[in-house]
């Protein structure tokens, strides 16, 4: 983490817990601008709730207890709702992964798109809709001025998914966080979203968070990574760090199981032997321990810091140094 510049993005040491349970337990890491930071680990680690923590759009019950987040310096815990309101669509937007539940069933997916682009950027009526139409047609959606015009329980999960994605970039928001946003898209679409992504990134200078199981989408897409494992941060590192000098076992277990490409079949991370643990049950020590192949008794005990391997390498392990040598 350099110190001397501000990030866009800074998440630092958040907490989030529900009922005295913490589900998310100091999560740090930076995103620069112009940077995709790919989030990545098994389901339940804790990314969907990192990623809303951030929004501060946390589910009823479930609530920041510690850390901060911060957006170009400015401290977003602080702020208001109403402050907050203001900052969410315009400087950072998300892309949710349930997309059915983050659009309003009750208007037409064009009304709320250009509802959005009214709102946050005072465009008139007339203009906001040229802009959905061409937003619409980049996130590949055929026949946008018939789409516009319909519900989404009228839409497929696939087409209320890219309305989503739509909105969410049509206001040029300066951080995107995209929690899984192609995971219910056909390999076309979800290139065409990826490659949008890219682009925007690249041109607006946005930072993004992109949420995702798919360590093939990293490899294409990302240019720093952060592994999550049962609430936690355990690794972080550039792209090719971490793909060429992974240090954590469960990183490294991670990118071993990576589908082979003639896998027609698009699988699920579930390779690794083994659940990850409920937020009830964290284990002591090392949250790994259970499932790591190097576990010691320390490992067991006493919970490793994040710590600094190689320039912009963070690792979270006992044992790291050995497997260094090792690998
Ligand atoms: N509304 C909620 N109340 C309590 N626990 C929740 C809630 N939503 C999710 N969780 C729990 O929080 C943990 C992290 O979930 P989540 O952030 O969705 O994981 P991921 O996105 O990495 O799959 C999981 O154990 C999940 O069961
Ligand atoms: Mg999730």
């Amino acid at each position: 983490m350099t110190e001397n510049t501000t990030p866009l993005l800074r998440a630092a040491d958040l907490t989030v817990a529900v009922d005295g349970t913490s589900l998310v337990d100091g999560v740090r890491f930076d995103v620069a601008a112009g940077e995709i930071m790919a989030l990545v680990g098994e389901s339940g680690c804790g990314k969907s709730m990192t990623a809303l923590a951030l929004m501060r759009l946390l589910p009823n019950g479930v609530s920041i207890v510690d850390g901060e987040v911060f957006l170009a310096g400015r401290n977003l815990t602080q702020l208001s709702e109403a402050e907050m309101e203001a900052v969410r669509g315009n400087d950072i937007s998300m892309i949710f992964q349930e997309p059915v539940a983050a659009l309003n069933p009750l208007m037409t997916v064009g009304d709320q798109v250009v509802e959005s682009l009214h709102a946050h950027q005072g465009l008139a009526r007339r203009e906001a809709m040229e802009h959905v139409l061409d937003m619409f047609q980049l996130v590949g959606i055929a026949d946008p001025r018939d789409r516009m015009r319909q519900y989404p329980f009228e839409l497929s999960g696939g087409m209320c998914q890219r309305v989503m994605i739509a909105s969410a970039l049509i206001c040029g928001p300066s951080v995107l966080i995209a929690d899984e946003p192609t995971t219910a898209l056909d390999v076309t679409i979800q290139a065409q979203i990826l490659k949008l992504i890219k682009e925007m990134c690249a041109d607006r200078q946005t930072g993004v968070v992109l949420i995702t199981h798919d360590i093939g989408v990293v490899a294409d897409t990302a240019d720093r990574v952060a592994v999550m494992y049962a609430g936690r941060i355990v690794e972080t590192g550039s792209v090719f760090e971490i793909f060429a000098a992974p240090r954590h076992p469960y990183t490294q277990l991670l990118l071993k199981s990576v589908p082979r490409l003639d896998d027609k079949k698009k699988q699920r991370l579930h390779v690794i032997d083994g659940v990850v643990p409920d937020p009830q049950h964290w284990p002591t020590g090392c949250r790994f321990h259970a499932r790591c192949p190097f576990v010691s008794e320390q490992c067991r005990r006493d919970r490793p810091p994040l710590d600094e391997v190689a320039a912009d390498h963070m690792v979270a392990c006992w044992h790291q140094a050995e497997l260094a040598e090792a690998g």
